[in-house]
């Protein structure tokens, strides 16, 4: 049986503007285990051309070539490739080593695609290195070696995966006389142990040391010479089963690609964690923003509390009074949980020391006042007391805090339950001062008890209805504006300032949008342009045998490991100016104005990692598409 038989082969390159070059022109013949052929003719005469063919990486040309019985134009192209990892070692004719793995990294890609344990792969490797004579180098960098020591690391890769036969295309065309004769050395060797090894050569040394000669003139086979018979063609033991690339072994190689080449992944990573940055720091802000206004206005003002009117026609100032049955009907409307009295006064006067002051228009005091208005004592809460503004009390006296605790006489004018106007007359004691301006505040006790002593019936003119939470205001405002009743108070635009913030934390999460958008257009053309700078890689992959799907792992391993990379970055970065943030903002709003939730952080993570996967999704396609011999002779 014939280990490799090329029947009638036939190649012709399509060049452009529909030109073609013929190379190849009917080679027929048929090799055997322990041979060593020399393939010799004039450069340009198509050596490489049928050894890309023998090997399996190119796949346009007419003929057939035939190993152990089977032909490759029958196989799938995952057949081929697994045909490629077992059964060839290819020895470039350019030495095709990956210049960002070592030398031992190198011989190793072939290794683990086999099914040898991890431990068992490097002991191979380590001990092919030392067959070769580059035991020592193991850790260096293919640039850092000599020609013909990247030869011989070409060789060993070649041998790892225990192939069959061996192409060796110009396999000491780089060396001197005595790399040569060491190499040739190694191949007799190899040859000798039962393999087929088919060496193109310029040499007459190497041409004279094989087996057999074949010549190629003009695309032909023009003489085909047997120098010695091989001693029986014994086979060798069939070659390592093989698998396709591991896992492991793809991400591992993402890792170390990424390792080699810093700066480019640094810029990556850079740009994907500005863009996470940009968006964390967007919607925590635009949290924060909003948590603060709702802060700011339920801390100050009660939006819970709504002062409720009858709808009053101009004048009539009967329709103005609120009877017991207005107070059933607000009560009975659902979330409500108080309904407290109160009158407006269109003005007090106070007596004091006897001078008169005269405040404009006032109100009884109910939960729609702002505590923060309080500057000293307390709310007029209790049975004749009185709140006053500032400026009001400086009238008296020039530190408005003296009037603390006084006694003033409080006039008001009051109409009763049958519109006579009446005036009221209380001793009242000052125990709070407010920062608003030109007002006295008693509660609607104080004012109802003055009245009832001096027999007069007081009705209210507005009724405080108060609401449990802040998100039932809003129906029960449209409630009680059905019932045909006004509305006062913040807890009436509370609807407006949430669409305001609304507002604001969408043009903040749209301004970050847009920057993730940038930043993800960015890593795309960075990763796009990075498989143009590696096509020779891919190439040297794909002629090893990984297949196309382990090409696509191996770039999205990388986009994948950047992509968690950046969004970490990112989210560190965010948090920690929001601590800076935050703790400046505390020293004079008191608040975190920035506020990174966790659903933002899970956010950033999922965003970030679809982001470099998408990115990773064209560039991944067109290295697995590349056409191993083209990218093979990519400069
Ligand atoms: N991809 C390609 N497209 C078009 N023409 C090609 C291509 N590859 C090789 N050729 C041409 O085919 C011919 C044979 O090339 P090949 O590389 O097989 O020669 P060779 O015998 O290996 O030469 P050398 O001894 O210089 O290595 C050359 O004329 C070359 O220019
Ligand atoms: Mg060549």
């Amino acid at each position: 049986m014939t280990l490799l038989s090329i029947q009638h082969i036939q190649k012709t390159y399509q060049l452009a503007d529909k030109q073609t070059l013929p190379v190849l022109n009917d080679i027929t013949a048929t090799f055997d285990a322990g041979e060593f052929v020399s393939i010799v003719g004039e450069s340009g005469g198509g050596k490489s051309t049928l050894m890309n063919i023998i090997a399996g990486l190119d796949s346009q040309y007419t003929g057939d070539v035939i190993v152990n019985e089977r032909p490759l134009r029958k196989m799938s192209e995952r057949q081929l490739d697994q045909y490629r990892r077992e059964n060839i070692g290819f020895i470039f004719q350019s030495f095709n080593s990956i210049s960002h793995l070592t030398v031992l990294e190198n011989v190793l890609v072939s290794l683990e695609m086999t099914s040898l344990p991890h431990k068992q792969q490097v002991a191979r490797a380590m001990s092919l290195l030392k067959q070769v004579g580059l035991s020592s180098r193991s850790k260096a960098y293919p640039r850092q070696l000599s020609g013909g020591q990247k030869q011989r690391v070409a060789i060993a890769r070649a041998l790892a995966s225990d192939p069959e036969i061996i192409i060796a295309d110009e396999p000491t065309g780089a060396l001197d006389e005595q790399n040569t004769q060491e190499i040739l050395h190694l191949l007799d060797q190899i040859a000798a142990s039962g393999k087929l090894v088919i060496a193109v050569t310029h040499s007459q040394i190497v041409a004279d040391h094989g087996t057999r000669v074949i010549h190629l003139n003009h695309g032909q086979l023009v003489h085909d010479q047997t120098l010695r018979q091989v001693a029986g063609s014994k086979r060798a033991a069939s070659a390592l089963p093989t698998r396709k690339l591991s896992f492991r072994a793809t991400f591992q190689m993402a890792l170390k690609h990424m390792q080699r080449n810093f700066g480019t992944n640094l810029l990556i990573t850079l740009g994907g964690a500005v863009g996470i940055f940009s968006v964390v720091l967007m919607l925590a802000l635009g949290r924060g923003v909003g948590g603060y206004i709702r802060h700011e206005i339920s801390g100050n003002l009660n939006p819970t509390t709504v002062e409720v009117t009858h709808k009053v026609k101009d004048g009539n100032t009967a329709a103005i009074q609120m009877s017991s049955h207005d107070i059933t009907k607000l009560s009975g409307i659902s979330h409500v949980t108080r309904v407290e009295k109160g009158y407006f006064m269109p003005s007090v006067q106070l007596q004091y020391h006897g001078r008169n002051v005269t405040t404009s228009y006032s109100q009884t005091y109910n939960k729609t006042f702002l505590s923060k208005n309080l500057t000293h004592g307390k709310n007029p809460t209790g049975l004749n007391e009185i709140m006053l503004s500032q400026d009001i009390a400086k009238k008296y006296t020039k530190d408005a805090q003296n009037l603390l605790g006084k006694n003033v006489t409080l006039y008001v004018n009051v109409t009763d339950a049958h519109q006579k106007p009446a005036l009221l007359k209380q001793r009242v004691k000052v125990v709070g001062l407010t920062k608003s301006s030109n007002t006295a505040v008693m509660s609607w006790q104080t004012l109802a008890h003055t009245a009832q002593a001096q027999g007069i019936n007081l009705k209210p003119t507005f009724l405080a209805v108060t609401v449990a939470k802040l998100s039932q205001v809003k129906a029960f405002q449209s409630q009680v504006k059905k019932a045909n009743y006004n509305l006062t108070g913040v807890g009436s635009y509370i609807d407006t300032i949430n669409q305001y913030v609304n507002l604001a934390s969408y043009v903040l999460a749209g301004i970050a949008a847009i920057s993730l958008l940038v930043s993800a257009i960015m890593i795309i053309v960075v990763l796009y342009i990075s498989v143009g700078t590696r096509t020779k890689e891919i190439g040297i992959l794909r002629a090893l045998g990984v297949r196309k799907g382990d090409i696509r792992s191996l770039f999205v391993s990388e986009a994948l490991i950047l992509g968690i990379l950046y969004s970490v970055i990112g989210l560190l970065l965010a948090e920690g100016l929001a601590l800076i943030i935050n703790s400046s903002a505390q020293s004079f709003i008191h608040f975190n104005i920035v506020q990174v939730a966790p659903e933002f952080v899970l956010f950033a993570l999922v965003t970030g990692i679809i982001i470099s996967l998408i990115a990773a999704w064209a560039p991944a396609r067109k290295a697995a598409k590349l056409d191993p011999v083209e990218a093979l002779s990519y400069e």
